[in-house]
């Protein structure tokens, strides 16, 4: 137990628990853009999708506790990390010695706390409807909870719409990173694949911004109504 504390107390073993949660983290963020884009195939199949997910309790609350506790294991471990690199040089987690001192690698806890708020505002609209109670009373014609008119509301704001792509191009600023920095944790990233695992890493990010972008700006611009 003692030396399982150590190391995941270490910089290394941080490092590891920052790989572990962020790879839990994007593989959700994956499945929910492949998800979110079934609003294109209209009210029926993205209301499904949502039905199916929220009667499989067995199979929504364990992903919910898993992400909860990936989202604050990465934000400490994150924190820590970044305070860490602060006070010490040449330790070995150094994102900026490892991949480059660019833009991106120095603000990734800024980018992270700004899509926290992000995450909270979005589960707050969506979700629980707390910031509009009148989505959660929204049924379609089966009496299913009815999600595509909850997107339809929620974007017929152009500012919350506006709110939600700056949110996902955070995020996609932030995976650019990250999964740059995945790469070099597993040991992925050697010298002859490191352009190519870079130029991947942004399209991948490009791939997530444009999927979730897509959602509310085919709403304001009325292709989705
Ligand atoms: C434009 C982009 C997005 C749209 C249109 C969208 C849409 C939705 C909708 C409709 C729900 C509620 C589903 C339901 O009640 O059945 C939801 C839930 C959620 N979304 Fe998103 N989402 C977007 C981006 C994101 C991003 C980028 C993240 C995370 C980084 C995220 C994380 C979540 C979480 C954690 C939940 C709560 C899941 C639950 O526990 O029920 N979403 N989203």
């Amino acid at each position: 137990m003692n030396s399982f504390w150590k190391l995941v107390t270490s910089s290394v073993g941080k490092k590891l628990v920052m790989g572990i949660t962020g790879t839990v983290l994007f593989a959700f963020v994956v499945v929910h853009m492949i998800g979110n884009l079934q609003v294109f195939l209209g009210r029926d199949a993205i209301n499904h999708y949502a039905e199916f997910l929220q009667t499989n309790a067995e199979l929504l609350w364990p992903t919910r506790i898993i992400l909860a506790v990936c989202v604050v294991l990465h934000i400490f471990t994150g924190a820590s990390l970044t305070l860490e690199n602060r006070s010490k040089r040449g330790v070995a987690y150094d994102v900026k010695k490892i991949v480059g001192a660019s833009l991106v690698s120095r603000t990734m806890f800024i980018s992270g706390s700004i899509i926290l708020c992000f995450i909270v505002y979005h589960i707050l609209h969506f979700t629980t409807g707390t910031t509009n109670p009148e989505f959660m009373a929204l049924k379609d014609a089966h009496g299913r909870h009815d999600v595509y008119r909850i997107i339809l509301a929620g974007f017929a704001n152009p500012w919350a719409a506006g709110f939600y792509v700056l949110g996902v191009g955070l995020l996609g600023f932030h995976l650019s990173h990250g999964v740059r920095a995945l790469c070099e944790t597993l040991g992925l990233r050697l010298e002859n694949y490191a352009a190519c695992i870079d130029r991947t890493a942004i399209v991948v990010a490009w791939i997530l911004f444009l999927g979730f972008a897509s959602v509310p700006v085919a709403v304001v611009l009325q292709v989705v109504r």
